[in-house]
């Protein structure tokens, strides 16, 4: 765990109820992880290897290898996460996994060793919201960096857009949402994201002239739920 980081140590504290709470509280989780999929599925090559950044408990990694065999890197800046991740994954999908690392993402380092232009496809589920905006632009240049010509970043994140109330209505649904589960699981969870997770959000026109800036071509929305969106993007071949 990167303990400096309370984001981080929010998630490597309820490492163990991720799944359960995303799954049921998180409105559109289910479907932007099985959009992830649809994607790898469509644009990737046979086999593709993928960096799963910000892997979490590998909901993602797991998605695609449901749908197409391909390789993962798992990283995340929570130990806990990883291992969950590496313990699902490998037991599913035995040798599907190239690699794991524990890094922060806001670093300059995460990505020491990964190769120049070695990877199809980086997949980024609800974690570039997390870093602030120049560590963002970091992130995605490595990103672009990582990836073989022709190799997409796709990401979901959380956005906000000026004169729309999207937020405050996610934010609603979610709470709702909340009463279907456990009471002390729910009250547990929550109580740690409010305290602890730090979210840096901005319009998808932003963050897609970022992506540009960065190097990144066919820049396009997917999917979006109120104030979730998956963009994809491609490093030009
Ligand atoms: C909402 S979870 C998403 C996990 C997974 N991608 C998914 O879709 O289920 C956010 C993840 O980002 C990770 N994370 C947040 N900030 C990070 C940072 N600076 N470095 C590395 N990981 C980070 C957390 O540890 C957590 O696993």
């Amino acid at each position: 765990m990167i303990s400096e980081n309370e984001t981080v140590s929010c998630y490597d504290t309820h490492a163990e109820a991720y799944d359960l709470y995303q799954s049921q509280v998180v409105p559109g989780y289910l479907e932007m992880i099985d959009l992830v999929a649809e994607a790898a599925h469509r644009y990737l090559p046979r086999e593709p290897w993928i960096i799963d950044l910000g892997c979490g408990t590998g909901n993602a990694s797991m998605a695609i290898l449901k749908k197409i065999p391909a390789k993962v890197f798992l990283i995340d800046g929570s130990k806990r996460m990883v291992r969950t991740a590496v313990e699902k994954i490998s037991c599913a999908y035995p040798g599907a996994i190239i690699g794991s690392r524990v890094a922060d993402l806001s670093g300059d380092d995460w990505d020491e060793g990964l190769g120049d232009g070695a990877y199809d496809a980086i997949v980024s589920t609800l974690v570039l919201e997390h870093l602030s905006f120049d560590r963002y632009k970091v992130a995605i240049e490595k990103c672009v960096r990582r990836l073989v010509k022709g190799g997409w970043l796709l990401a979901a994140e959380g956005y906000a857009e000026d004169g729309s109330d999207m937020q405050e209505w996610f934010f609603q649904e979610m709470e709702a949402r909340r009463l279907t589960v456990d009471p002390a699981l729910s009250d547990f969870v929550a109580g740690l994201r409010n305290d602890l997770e730090t979210h840096y959000y901005t319009s998808k026109v932003e963050k897609a002239g970022w992506w540009r800036e960065a190097g990144f071509s066919e820049v396009n929305v997917l999917w979006q739920y109120l104030c979730i969106a998956l963009m994809a993007g491609r490093k030009p071949s």
